[in-house]
């Protein structure tokens, strides 16, 4: 069967010779889309029997034209960019491969942080992270290895996470705090590392951030759909100490970078799995799972049960 790999921003070339072994270790044959258009991919899935992506756009004019699939697997964490209850409807599989690229994901925020923290390097004396606090904003597996490397630069870390309990945070050394209000109040810098979805969007705002103590930092290598853009800036406005970093650009990049300068700062593209380490293990990841699907309905990581 033909196994599509569709990929906007490439893995690294190691990535896709791994996931080709893979594929075709399992019988399948591997074709391959890198930075194609829309109408690319909707000619390129016609014939797929499994789709793997990244953060491409999988939505209901995709799926309409693939008639063959069976399986789409997110090489990543986040699977907002996938149409779950078109997929569903159509009786196609969609997982994820959790935790995969998350130690990527985790070591950018503090690239960022220092970054920034160092005055982009600029030759001004800037500030350290040691003994700051750190609240991670959801303590999923990107969540786990920020705390990790947060205790490796001797930070205080804190986290609030709804869905974890407070046993496992602490098992990490990490003090989990009740409310999203407390873990702004009292974090110089927080991560976000919450999911884009229904619940979540457009749920950062200026209440939130100016609640962080003086010249706190907001680092969002998660989903931009997860800020509410125009709160966001009226806090920078209101609170001209706070510092916003993003990896991805929101959508009102220039007006912010305009109108705050250095206190802001995005990557041009989503950077934080863009490793090959990142890129192997997500990758293979996700074609042996295509691959098991294929075979005997392996459906561990489903996300449309
Ligand atoms: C994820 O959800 O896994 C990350 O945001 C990485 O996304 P990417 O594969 O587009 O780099």
């Amino acid at each position: 069967m033909k196994i599509l790999v569709a990929t906007e921003k490439p893995f690294a070339p190691v990535a896709v010779k791994g996931i080709k072994e893979v594929v075709e270790a399992g019988g399948h044959e591997l074709v391959l889309l890198e930075k194609g258009t829309k109408d690319d991919l909707k000619a390129a899935v016609a014939d797929a029997a499994g789709l793997i992506v990244r953060s491409d756009k999988v939505d209901k004019e995709v799926l309409d034209c693939a008639p063959e699939l069976k399986v789409v697997v997110r090489a990543g964490a986040g699977y907002d960019n996938i149409d779950l209850a078109e997929a569903t409807a159509k009786g196609i599989c969609v997982m994820n491969t959790p935790g995969q690229n998350s130690n990527a994901v985790a070591e950018l925020v503090f690239g960022l942080l220092v970054m920034m923290c160092r005055n982009y390097y600029n030759g001004t004396s800037g500030t350290e992270l040691k003994e700051k606090t750190i609240g991670i904003h959801a303590y999923g597996q990107v969540g786990r290895n920020v705390a990790r490397i947060a205790k490796g630069f001797g930070m205080n870390v804190i986290a609030h996470d709804p869905f974890v309990n407070d046993e496992i945070i602490e098992a990490d050394g990490v003090t989990p705090v009740g409310s999203v209000e407390e873990l702004y109040s009292k974090s110089d810098i927080v991560s976000l590392h919450i999911p884009a979805n229904d619940k979540t969007r457009k749920s950062v705002v200026k209440q939130l951030v100016t609640l962080m103590p003086q010249k706190g930092i907001l680092v969002n290598t998660a989903r931009k759909e997860v800020i509410d853009e125009e709160s966001l800036m009226e806090a920078l406005d209101e609170r001209q100490d706070l510092r916003y970093i993003a990896d991805v650009k929101p959508d009102m990049a220039d007006a912010m970078k305009e109108r705050f300068g250095d206190r802001v700062f995005f990557t041009p593209k989503k950077m934080g799995a863009q490793t090959s380490e990142a890129n192997i293990k997500a990758g293979i990841a996700a074609a042996e799972q295509v691959v098991a699907y294929l075979k005997d309905g392996w459906n561990k990581f489903q996300v449309n049960k």
